[in-house]
């Protein structure tokens, strides 16, 4: 509450102020009460504001990870866009998968006197030093679809519902398989995410949920036996480091056209996916034939992958409005409104239950694939198709 009334209050004062001024100047039916939000522009903007004059416009510092990844750039340029559109001080910053990187932009921003922090964590349990700073301030925390751990100073999550991306990865594998109806055995490979992102705790285990009972049975087998999520975790989520594991396991039993089978891969995401379908296509492995290959984020090489037959499925997590829901946060936090939350019951940072906004996740395949993303206004013909 001391928050709101520290934005607040001085911007009532300024209208008290600037109203008794004008009383003086004019009849007072010429002189509407102006009821400045904070970031909003009034007819007062007009005069030369000094630093830290209240009715500023509110700071906030938006930390993303990476512009390595195809979602984070389209992340970070929608904050921007409409957090600036609704008057916020937008501090935008780019941490190349570096955690020294972000604790340093994170601090640079408090110290810039952010006043909302939004923040996709690279590594969330990295940032505990960091936040206290931020919570000594009295400054908000939302993290942004990465859960930040350990730590009483996040205030807000919002993100998808990532366990139900996992199952949806999980009976998409199960469904063209035709598991329950099968003998088997299939033969399948597994690849997840960054251990440092907590979202890779909600993905796997979420697939597992339909595919563990299959692995039980003897329906579906792992050649390599990597089942746990540390043997199948992908550092930085990176193409790269999925293509060289993917090698590995083909070269570990040989698994080509010609050699042994294997019918899916299990991919957290879709950078993950793509380093797994070049090691295959390198391999021999046609588009037709080509092993069951799941994602996720729908970026523009997938959703080429899977028009050429590489790529099975995506989730589609439209970021526009996982933004817009940030964006609604900040609004309601700066204005001292109730803030939108519909989860307050599965996200725990090791500290607190962390009220949540979950927006809902899509399966993405060649049937919707259209719809979803070009009728959808996602992406354009030219985008998408080069
Ligand atoms: C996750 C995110 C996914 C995935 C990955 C790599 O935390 O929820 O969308 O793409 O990071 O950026």
């Amino acid at each position: 509450m001391n928050k709101i009334l520290k934005v607040l209050l001085p911007a009532v004062m300024l209208i008290l102020m600037l109203g008794a001024f004008t009383a003086c100047a004019c009849d007072e039916d010429d002189a509407p009460p102006v009821q400045q939000q904070p970031g909003q522009q009034g007819p007062q903007d007009n005069v030369e504001t000094p630093p830290n004059v209240p009715g500023e416009a509110v700071r906030v510092g938006v930390s993303m990870p990476t512009m390595d990844l195809q979602r984070w750039n389209q992340d970070g340029a929608n904050l921007n866009r409409l957090l600036s559109a609704r008057g916020f001080d937008v501090d935008l910053q780019f941490a190349a998968n570096d955690v020294p990187t972000q604790v340093a932009q994170i601090e640079n921003m408090i110290g810039a006197g952010a006043e909302i922090l939004v923040i996709a964590a690279i590594d969330g349990d990295s940032l505990t030093e960091v936040l206290a700073q931020a919570y000594e301030r009295d400054i908000t925390v939302i993290a942004y679809d990465r859960l930040i751990m350990n730590t009483p100073a996040v205030s807000y999550y919002a993100t998808f519902d990532n366990f139900l991306v996992g199952v949806m990865q999980g009976e998409f594998v199960r469904d063209a398989l035709d598991l329950p109806n099968q003998d088997g055995p299939f033969y399948i490979e597994f690849f997840t995410g960054d251990p440092g992102d907590n979202n890779i705790n909600f993905f796997f285990p979420g697939a597992m949920s339909i595919l563990q009972p299959f692995l039980d049975d003897g329906t579906l087998v792992s050649p390599s036996g990597q089942t746990a999520i540390a043997q199948v975790a992908t550092i930085a989520w990176s193409s790269e480091n999925a293509q060289t594991r993917m090698e590995n396991l083909i070269a570990l039993n040989n698994l080509t056209p010609g050699g042994n089978p294997l019918h899916a891969v299990m991919c957290s995401n879709d950078s993950t996916a793509q380093g797994v379908t070049q090691a295959l296509r390198n391999a021999g492995w046609e588009a037709d034939g080509f092993p069951i290959i799941t994602g996720q984020d729908c970026d523009i090489i997938s959703v080429r992958n899977m028009i050429a037959g590489y790529q099975a499925m995506s989730v589609f997590k439209d970021t526009r409005v996982l933004a817009e829901n940030v964006v609604e946060m900040v609004a309601a936090i700066a204005e001292g409104r109730e803030v939108p939350i519909n989860n307050t019951t599965d996200y725990n940072n090791g500290v607190l239950y962390i009220p949540t906004y979950l927006s809902d996740p899509i399966v993405a395949t060649l049937d919707n694939y259209r719809e979803l993303l070009i009728d959808g206004g996602y992406y354009t013909e030219a985008e998408l198709y080069g």
